[in-house]
């Protein structure tokens, strides 16, 4: 990847500028056709650190960087079973995998884990999530197939839609809309789970259009992107404030009716039954293609956080 900028930790979206992004994208485009027995990083060990349940991150990850030739080393329940449960800091853990290994694939419960990593590994940390902070490299991957998918990310209306206030895959691709031009952004949440103030000051400081929405069929045939989110069960302080969120907004076959034809539906993943079953076999059911391109995103960090890319 050639960028303006080199990142050698990746913990927020707001270490990326347009031409990174381009950049990134543009080496994404390549590792989709990389030829078998290319292994550009041969001899490089990846270690993967989720102190929170994983299928996507984790796997894609690993994937990326055996596909590139290196090879992965991986704690996949680190707060039962890494020395965490002894009472070992995340400082201290990449501390030491650090040592082990050239670059650390990082996810944890409490937001701001990844900058302390950050500020104390030896090596590059990417962040694959950070309680309800961020996920820099979902947003990434995001814009990346909503590139892939229309041809474009500017002079796009995106419904960012369910779990806006601990959904921190919508936090992150909200943010990262900061380097697009033309964007309208519309949040449709249930009223316990809105869009943070930070980020909709975010957004104001920048000059990206948004609005909050209430009813989801008004707002379908107007955008061009539904980016759908599960409600996060985990983070409610109580069964009832979950229930009480869940279930608002359904992406179904009656809501795929009011959706123009050229239209997408995006979701981080997992779904629980925020998007029905039925609305798998339409082609603007793009989220089975969205979590493919991570592996073509995460190779292209790696390249690049590994330093060697083009
Ligand atoms: N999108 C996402 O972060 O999925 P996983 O939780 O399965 O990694």
């Amino acid at each position: 990847m050639t960028a303006t900028v080199t990142i050698r930790h990746v913990v927020e979206v707001g270490q990326f500028d347009r031409a990174g992004i381009e950049a990134l994208f543009a080496a994404a485009d390549r590792m989709r056709d990389l030829p078998r027995g290319q292994d550009p990083l041969r001899g490089h060990l990846l270690a993967t650190i989720f102190y929170e349940p994983s299928t996507r991150t984790r796997l894609s990850f690993e994937a990326a960087m055996l596909r590139l030739g290196g090879q992965v080393l991986s704690t996949e329940n680190a707060r039962e079973f890494s020395s965490a449960i002894k009472g070992e800091s995340v400082e201290d853990t990449v501390r030491i995998v650090g040592g082990y290994a050239d670059a650390i694939v990082l996810r944890h419960h409490e937001q701001g884990a990844a900058h302390r990593a950050a500020a104390v590994s030896p090596v590059p940390i990417l962040n694959a999530g950070d309680g309800p902070g961020e996920h820099p490299t979902q947003a990434l991957l995001d814009l990346y197939t909503i590139r892939h998918e229309l041809g474009r990310i500017d002079g796009l209306r995106v419904a960012l839609v369910g779990d806006l206030r601990f959904g921190r895959t919508a936090r992150s691709l909200a943010r990262l809309f900061k380097l697009t031009r033309g964007t309208e952004l519309l949040f449709v949440s249930p009223p316990a789970v809105p869009m943070g103030a930070d980020v909709r000051a975010e957004l104001d400081a920048a000059g990206v259009r948004w609005r909050e929405e209430t009813d989801l069929a008004a707002v379908l045939p107007e955008v061009d992107v539904v980016y759908q989110t599960r409600i996060q069960k985990e983070r409610f302080a109580t069964p009832a404030e979950y229930e009480a969120a869940r279930g608002v907004y359904v992406v179904d076959a009656a809501a795929l009716a009011r959706l123009g034809p050229g239209a997408v539906v995006l979701h981080p993943l997992p779904r629980v039954d925020e998007i029905a079953v039925e609305v798998d076999a339409d082609p603007r059911a793009a989220y089975f293609r969205q979590a493919r391109n991570g592996v073509f995103v995460r190779m292209a960090l790696l390249e690049h956080v590994l330093g060697a890319g083009a």
